[in-house]
């Protein structure tokens, strides 16, 4: 028979996050031996009973947590992966570039976001995301990379979904103090606009152009580590400070080995491929778009004054997906196919390549050096998920929180610098 589980899994599998997903288990068996949810009638004294018993036991969970992620990290190291126990605990966890500190990264939000003290509220998706960024921002803030390179996308990560970066966005003054810190900003958006001169992410990206233009803190070359990958992995701009601006850098300078094969015989017949199937959908779903074709995408959009639903942007994501990578042009050429909230893009490229390209072209970066910030992480039809192949991650789910995580990874970079130098003067 068919549990509720399974049909449920097997209808939301997409929009999963396995790892998040199987901690939130784990942390769900103290809370419900420990919940105390007699505690409001009881009073004060069960309660704080109860949150001193859960924090612990949730500290413990993550502390074995973390365990099992370096036990992975060392069969990576040793060439026997299939031997990690996470692997088999997590089938579908990904690649792990660092350690990650999850018993003090709990305490950190735990502290913010009062986990423990809950007694009728479960440890959440949201909760369990949260930690996984602290906990990832402080490995690569403690300098073992160390962190060259943060990468970040655009819509809903920087700015709301549509809108620019204007000048008075909160994020800006916090890019200016990573590009003080010697670590290159690379933006890396889906959004492509093959026009060589840039005109459209100078418009979008005004704001910080003009604070780094305008910054006298600033060295020339930290103003040139300020970089924007746009098509996902397309068009390379980089910040020029004669021209106090963007300028396009040609493709032969930053293209990676792998992108050099595709014929754009290919990435026409996928292009037009996409177009026939996401026309199809437009045709039988009866849905309120238009079909955009650009050099290096096809999408569709609302009409104006129109809307799209949710579910029905994720079935044109997911059939066109199965049908390009069913074709044999799909086999041939990387593409990303997504649902960018009011729309679906299937982009050449993906953002594993944008962050990669980036990471060559700035110098040999590894992906323990690099982190991508994004908002779409979970699984298919999410534009962020491949560059997770690339970089560590976080993921967040709207431009404050972005701020919060990029002041978060400045304030540990301080902090760790200041213990290092401590240290060497005790030596
Ligand atoms: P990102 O979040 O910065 O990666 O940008 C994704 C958004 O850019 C999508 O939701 C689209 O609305 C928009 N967009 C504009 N042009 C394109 C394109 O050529 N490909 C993909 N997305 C595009
Ligand atoms: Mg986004």
């Amino acid at each position: 028979m068919t549990t509720k589980y399974r049909v449920e899994y097997a209808l939301k599998s997409h929009r999963r996050d396995g790892f998040i997903e199987w901690i939130k288990g784990l942390l769900a068996v103290p809370f419900v031996l420990h919940s105390e949810p007699a505690a409001y009638i009881q009073g004060v004294e069960s309660w704080t009973e109860a949150t001193k018993i859960t924090r612990q036991q949730y500290a413990a969970i993550m502390s074995d947590v973390e365990q099992l992620v370096e036990d992975q990290l060392e069969n990576e190291r040793k060439g026997t992966p299939h031997l990690a126990k996470i692997r088999h605990l997590v089938p579908s966890i990904g690649t792990f570039f660092t350690k990650l500190p999850l018993e003090e990264a709990f305490y950190v939000q735990d502290a913010k976001r009062s986990i423990s003290c809950r007694r009728l509220v479960s440890p959440s998706f949201n909760d369990i995301r949260l930690i996984l960024n602290t906990a990832q921002t402080m490995a690569l803030a403690s300098g073992i990379g160390p962190l060259k390179l943060v990468t970040l996308d655009g819509d809903v990560t920087l700015y709301e979904d549509g809108e620019s970066l204007a000048r008075d966005n909160p994020v800006i003054p916090v890019l200016i103090e990573i590009l003080k810190r010697d670590i290159a900003i690379g933006i890396v958006t889906a959004a492509g606009y093959a026009d060589t001169s840039g005109t459209r992410y100078k418009e979008r990206l005004e704001g910080l152009l003009v604070a780094v233009h305008d910054s006298t803190e600033l060295t020339p070359a930290q103003k040139r580590n300020m970089l924007v990958m746009g098509g996902e992995s397309n068009f390379l701009f980089r910040f020029s400070v004669d021209s106090g601006t963007l300028v396009y850098v040609d493709r032969e300078e930053w293209v990676l080995p792998e992108m050099e094969t595709w014929a754009e015989d290919d990435i026409q017949k996928l292009l037009d491929l996409a177009e026939e199937v996401i026309t199809s959908c437009q045709h039988v779903m009866n849905l309120n778009g238009e079909i955009i074709r650009k050099d290096r995408a096809v999408g569709i959009i609302p009409l104006p004054g129109k809307s799209m639903i949710r579910e029905d942007l994720e079935e044109v994501v997911l059939g066109t997906q199965r049908r390009l990578e069913f074709s044999e042009c799909g086999r041939k050429i990387n593409f990303c196919a997504f649902n960018g909230g009011s729309d679906v893009w299937v982009d050449i490229g993906d953002k594993r390549l944008g962050v990669k390209a980036l990471q060559r072209y700035l110098g040999k970066i590894s992906g323990r050096q690099t982190l991508h910030v994004g908002d779409q992480f979970a699984s298919i039809g999410a534009n962020d998920y491949k560059a997770r192949l690339a970089a560590c991650t976080v993921w967040v789910a709207d431009p404050d929180e972005t701020v919060d995580a990029l002041r978060e990874l400045c304030g540990y970079i301080d902090k760790y610098a200041a213990k290092r130098l401590k240290q060497e003067a005790k030596k």
